[in-house]
């Protein structure tokens, strides 16, 4: 099975490492609309040129799709400089616990269901929209793996050979702050429903001008193995060979601007020079791609330097209009996150603007998994009696489905998942499917597949969106209502809740500590165990280097090398490959970072190491395997339903079986 879960290439292994986050932008700037969706409301400030509408964020059809196949990607709606995050949509990451564990007793399928014996390949399918669970710090959630769903910025920013544009500002899951509906120690109804991991949000990682599309960096190995894309646009030469080329461009750029005096025949004479020598030494078999990247002309190179370098040269139709967004795409501005206005349900999705009875509130592309038994748990290790499942990944509870059929939709539009149920009246808006006047129409030919022909479509074909059921203000909560299974399932769980864990304390978890040790120092222990409940362990960021001389650099009593402290210094450096769990032997003050530790770390089986020097803001705490409220025994877990009449005959496959949700 090949593995093309997101970015695996950051020389982490999938089966070693976990990590995970969701979040929700309680500080979410609230932007001027002067929206291009609706256009019955105040009056409009867009300066020109500055952003389209006023819009940052686009959903729109994709380069990497076609007419005929379209696909929806996002678009900046202004200029975005280098390490800026993108504030309005910081999303939830859901990880998957154990999900690549597949024991072979999981494969036997069940009876009632006439699907082919194909969960491998359906777990390939959905793997290749997740994310590897350091990129939130979920890695240790799992014993196996526990790869993360990230809906919106996480699935809709598309790969692209040729260049990638935007990365997970990690710093801002890795170092999120708790809600404040989760009290430390307290039980809640919505612990082990609702994912702990929030706040993620997307950076640049180059220059993007007004109205391109955003390409995430999944990583060098799915590079290797992206070979086989079919997709439109995708370029046979390599990013790589691109960000050579701009090196080449930025450095005669940058000649000609000390040497502004050279006549047009020698400038050119210099490009030649440089390119042929530079190539001829440092490209390889590269250099004759290369070299077709970089014009010949001294003018056209400050061109490509101007358009953004060589990729954006080459492509300049890639930069779509503020017309072609208007009529092709969504404004991604309609809503925001925050504590939900019911106390039991963790986070909520909030109006923006005022939004007119009847109006989109979002348009969400739904990834289908065909078949709901491989959100299904087995105990890792066990390979022979363990077909009996010991509960559901979380996912469940954020993906639509039907009580007839064993298809699930989960939705990756931006802070759909966060939409919260009402009941009937109270709930003020509704989801169905997309269609052509919506500008991203749901393909509905794909309504007369069954599920065994949903499996096999290896791609988002679905789209729906959510509509106001009545007038809805800004600062609203939006609600959906779930139908009758979940409320009926939701019912079963608030009393169970109330009967075993209302009143009751809650083990303190990896988020309580962090909250409580931003201002406290953690526990030295060289000979005393820590104070940490049971199943938090305490983990710091760490890259290291060699102890400067005349420093010891071996220490006899643990009889283990001891290395410096290094990085992470800036909040673009806190990456979730370089999370490690810790023993913190010694501490002592340091003015700057209030409190210096030494750390004793297992980089890996055969290399433990004392780090000194790891400043307290560089050092977290992390849940144990199992130990997270995502693992939390009898946690809710129900799919969200869909309108009856709105769900295809065709892919109710468990009609007339005695199905269970
Ligand atoms: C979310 O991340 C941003 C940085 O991108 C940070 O400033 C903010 O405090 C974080 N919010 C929470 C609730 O953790
Ligand atoms: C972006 O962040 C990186 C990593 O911290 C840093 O080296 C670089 O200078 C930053 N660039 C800008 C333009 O801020
Ligand atoms: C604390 O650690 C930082 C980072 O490694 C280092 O620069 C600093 O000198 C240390 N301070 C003290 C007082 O040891």
């Amino acid at each position: 099975m090949i593995v093309r879960i997101r970015s695996i290439g950051h020389g982490i292994f999938l089966t070693l490492s976990v990590f995970a986050t969701k979040i929700v932008a309680l500080n979410a700037e609230e932007s001027n609309h002067c929206d291009a969706n609706s256009h019955h409301h105040g009056p409009s400030s867009c300066a020109a040129g500055e952003s389209y509408n006023n819009c940052p964020l686009w959903l729109a059809p994709s380069y990497t799709g076609t007419d005929r196949e379209p696909k929806y990607g996002l678009f900046a709606g202004k200029a975005y400089g280098v390490n800026e995050t993108l504030p309005v949509h910081a999303e939830l990451a859901i990880p998957l616990v154990d999900f690549n564990f597949q024991p072979t007793e999981q494969f036997q399928r069940n009876p009632a269901v006439s699907l082919p014996n194909h969960h491998a390949q359906l777990i390939d399918f959905l793997e290749g929209f997740f994310w590897t669970a350091n990129f939130v710090g979920a890695q240790c959630e799992g014993e196996y793996s526990a790869p993360a769903a990230i809906p919106g910025i996480g699935v809709l920013s598309h790969y692209h050979s040729g260049i990638s544009n935007v990365n997970f500002h990690q710093a801002s899951v890795l170092l999120r702050k708790s809600p404040s509906f989760l009290k430390a120690g307290e039980p809640h109804l919505s612990r082990g429903a609702i994912t702990t991991y929030h706040n993620v949000t997307l950076q640049a990682t180059r220059e993007i001008p007004l109205g391109m599309e955003f390409f995430a960096d999944f990583g060098d190995v799915w590079d290797e193995t992206s070979g086989d894309n079919d997709d439109a646009y995708q370029d046979t030469i390599r990013r790589s060979d691109y960000e050579k080329a701009d090196t080449i461009i930025s450095d005669l750029v940058t000649f000609f601007q000390e040497f502004p005096d050279l006549s047009r025949d020698l400038q050119e004479e210099i490009v030649d020079f440089m390119v042929d020598d530079v190539l001829g030494e440092a490209a390889g078999k590269h250099a004759k791609t290369i070299r077709s990247l970089i014009p010949s002309s001294p003018r056209k190179v400050a061109q490509a330097q101007a358009a953004g370098g060589s990729f954006l040269y080459r492509y300049r139709e890639m930069i779509r209009s503020s017309d072609w967004l208007q009529q092709n795409g969504f404004c991604l501005d309609t809503l925001r996150a925050g504590p939900s206005r019911i106390p039991s349900a963790g986070w909520g999705a909030f109006a923006t603007r005022r939004i007119q009875k009847g109006e989109t509130i979002t348009v969400s592309p739904m990834l289908h998994i065909a078949d709901k038994e491989i959100l299904n748990m087995y105990p890792v290790g066990e390979t022979s009696s363990s077909t009996q499942s010991i509960g559901k990944q979380m996912i469940l509870n954020y993906c639509f489905g039907h009580p007839e059929s064993s298809l699930l939709l989960f939705p990756l539009g931006s802070l759909a998942t966060l939409i919260n149920h009402q009941s009937g009246k109270s709930s003020n808006a509704y989801v169905t499917w997309s269609r052509r006047v919506d500008k991203l129409p749901n393909q509905h030919q794909y309504h007369d597949y069954t599920v065994e022909q949903m499996a096999e479509v290896s791609k988002i074909v679905l789209t729906m969106k959510v509509v106001a059921t009545s007038d809805i203000a800004e600062g609203d909560e939006i609600f959906l209502d779930y139908g009758p299974q979940w409320v009926a399932a939701w019912n079963d769980y608030q009393a169970r809740w109330q009967r075993d864990k209302q009143g009751n304390s809650h083990p303190l978890r990896a988020q309580d500590l962090r909250d409580q040790y931003r201002t406290k120092p953690f526990a030295a222990a060289r000979t005393k165990r820590p104070p940490y409940p049971v199943g938090v362990a305490t983990a710091c960021f760490l890259n290291v280097r060699e102890v400067p001389d005349g420093k010891p650099m071996f220490d006899e009593a643990l009889r283990v090398e001891i290395v410096e402290w290094s990085s992470p210094t800036t909040q673009q450096d806190y990456h979730g490959r370089n999370l490690f769990i810790v023993d913190v032997l010694d501490r002592a003050m340091a003015p700057e970072h209030f409190f210096n530790y030494t750390v004793l770390a297992k980089f890996a089986e055969d290399r433990i190491e004392e780090i000194v020097n790891v400043p307290h803001e560089a050092c977290t705490f992390v849940d144990l395997p199992y130990q997270g409220d995502i693992s939390l025994p009898g946690a809710f877990r129900h799919p969200i339903g869909i309108i009856d009449g709105h769900f295809p005959q065709k892919w109710r496959n468990l009609k007339g079986t005695k199905s269970k949700q």
